[in-house]
């Protein structure tokens, strides 16, 4: 089964998948952990450049093209050799990123952005996507703070710094997308506590499971 996780910056995805993880292993799964951009040996020296603070000049198509590449290398190296194996694998971003900032963000047309996704990922749409919803306020100063301490403001800050007026519209893209489609979306109250996100994340697994004819016991 493949999940992703979405959220503006500083939605604690990466604690949510972490501690989802940690349930799921307790429960006898052997998740595969993931994100994007840089879950591949070529999306790693991708993830630099695209996230550079110090990256300039990089015209909206072309941080598309490089999204795309990082993620059709990343699906056929990683995320369809695990789920061919029968693994859950958890996803930090996917689709619905490319969807958000450079469809509501960057403004690209919403169509050729699904036909060019489509095209690098050969199709393969998450069973599941777990929204970690947050005030673009909070979150940004959750990742400010995250950045600072880790040292890494400049090297992983360029989308940190885009206008607050860009973050808002990445979020309620999200939203968009989430009410579009129900089935695929859980929608996850990110400002809890992260031992009742983590409960959310896990009734959206269970039901997601459920719907495949298995279950977290
Ligand atoms: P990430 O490491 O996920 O940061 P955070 O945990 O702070 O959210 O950063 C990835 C950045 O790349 C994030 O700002 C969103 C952006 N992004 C896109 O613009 N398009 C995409 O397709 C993806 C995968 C990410």
């Amino acid at each position: 089964m493949f999940v992703t996780f979405e959220g503006i910056e500083g939605s604690g995805k990466s604690t949510a998948m972490r501690l989802l993880a940690e349930t799921l292993r307790e429960r006898g799964f052997d998740p595969v952990l993931t994100c994007e951009p840089g879950g591949s040996g070529l999306g790693r020296s991708l993830r630099s450049i695209l996230l550079d603070a110090r990256t300039r000049g990089i015209s909206g198509r072309a941080e598309l093209y490089l999204f795309l590449a990082d993620r059709a290398q990343h699906v056929a190296e990683v995320i369809n050799p695990a789920l061919e194996a029968g693994q859950i694998v958890l996803c930090d971003r996917y689709c619905d990123s490319t969807y958000v900032y450079q469809g509501c963000g960057r403004g690209l047309a919403a169509e050729q952005l699904r036909s060019v996704n489509d095209m690098a990922t050969g199709g393969l749409v998450p069973d599941l996507t777990l929204l970690l919803d947050l005030p673009v306020t909070q979150g940004l100063e959750r990742a400010g703070r995250r950045n600072r301490e880790a040292g890494t403001t400049v090297s992983e800050g360029r989308f940190d710094a885009e206008s607050l007026d860009f973050h808002e519209r990445v979020r309620r893209g999200y939203l968009e997308l989430a009410a579009a489609e129900p089935e695929r979306f859980a929608v996850i109250d990110a400002g809890q506590a992260p031992e009742d996100v983590l409960l959310q994340c896990l009734s959206a697994v269970e039901t997601a499971l459920q719907r495949r004819g298995r279950g977290l016991e």
